[in-house]
């Protein structure tokens, strides 16, 4: 049974692309054929998150123009051999309806377990109606009250159109937040946003260096213990949510 993910976010720059190519590496590792498509049009930054923008030959945007199929399209990633990327298309106004979008995924499923989808910010339309269809949506959002109540406006409009599989992740969390395992601020960013959390992940400058490389974090890192616990969540494994747990 393959799964698709899509990670949403109202304000830009909380950590969608990080969230994906991490959560990528992360179940690939883990032994699962995992594809990312990126559909932040005009903006891509995957290709460098996951070391391979010198091996893309053809994106999302030659698939959309008929130039090739999805999977000439799709780049495997060279220090991830589950792990495989359809680029974003590099032209920000490519045409593109959910429907197209859709079937590709829906072809995609048969050779992956698990399809994660990368979002823009805010609405595209299109791209609104995929993350709409996916089988879960992780709402991404930062501790800082704008991000949270943008975050509440977006979970709210996806439950408004049927979507009740929603789970919230809370990134670039102080670590010595994160570490104390003390969160009154936490909790009260859950009980706004509205979305039962799947997982928090500390500010960890690793997560910095790391995508700018375009390699895995490394696993004795705060961040790599975080994604690695909602990966495993994800897949429905009992991992406590407690970070003194994670920290062991
Ligand atoms: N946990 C983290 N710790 C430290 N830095 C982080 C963390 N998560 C993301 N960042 C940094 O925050 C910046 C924005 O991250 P990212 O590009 O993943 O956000 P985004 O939501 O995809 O942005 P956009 O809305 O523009 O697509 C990047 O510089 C990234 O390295
Ligand atoms: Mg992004």
């Amino acid at each position: 049974m393959s799964k698709i993910i899509a990670i949403t976010s109202g304000k830009g720059g909380t950590g969608k692309s990080t969230i994906c190519s991490e959560l990528g590496f992360a179940l690939a590792k883990q032994g699962h054929r995992t594809l990312i498509i990126e559909l932040d049009f005009g903006l891509r930054c995957l290709d460098i998150m996951l070391g391979v923008k010198d091996n893309i030959t053809y994106d999302l945007g030659n698939v959309l123009k008929g130039e090739c199929d999805i999977y000439k399209a799709t780049t495997p990633v060279k220090l991830a051999s589950n792990l495989s990327i359809v680029c974003a298309p590099e032209d920000p106004f490519a045409k593109v309806d959910a429907e197209t979008i859709s079937n590709i995924c829906n072809e995609m499923r048969k050779y992956y377990e698990y399809i994660i989808v990368d979002t823009s910010a805010g609405t595209n339309e299109s791209v609104f109606d995929v993350v709409e269809q996916s089988d879960l949506i992780l709402v991404n959002t930062t501790p800082d009250p704008i991000c949270v109540r943008d975050a509440r406006l977006m979970s709210d409009e996806f439950y408004k159109r049927g979507n009740k599989k929603q789970r919230l992740i809370i990134n670039k969390v102080d670590p010595d937040i994160f570490k104390a395992d003390i969160i009154p601020d936490l909790d009260n960013i859950i009980d706004t946003v509205g979305v039962q959390l799947i997982g928090v992940i500390p500010s960890d400058n690793e997560v910095v260096i790391s995508t700018g490389k375009g390699i895995p974090l490394p696993s004795n890192s705060l961040a790599f213990r975080a994604f690695d616990a909602i990966s495993k969540r994800i897949k429905g494994e009992d991992v406590p949510l407690s970070f003194k747990v994670l920290l062991q």
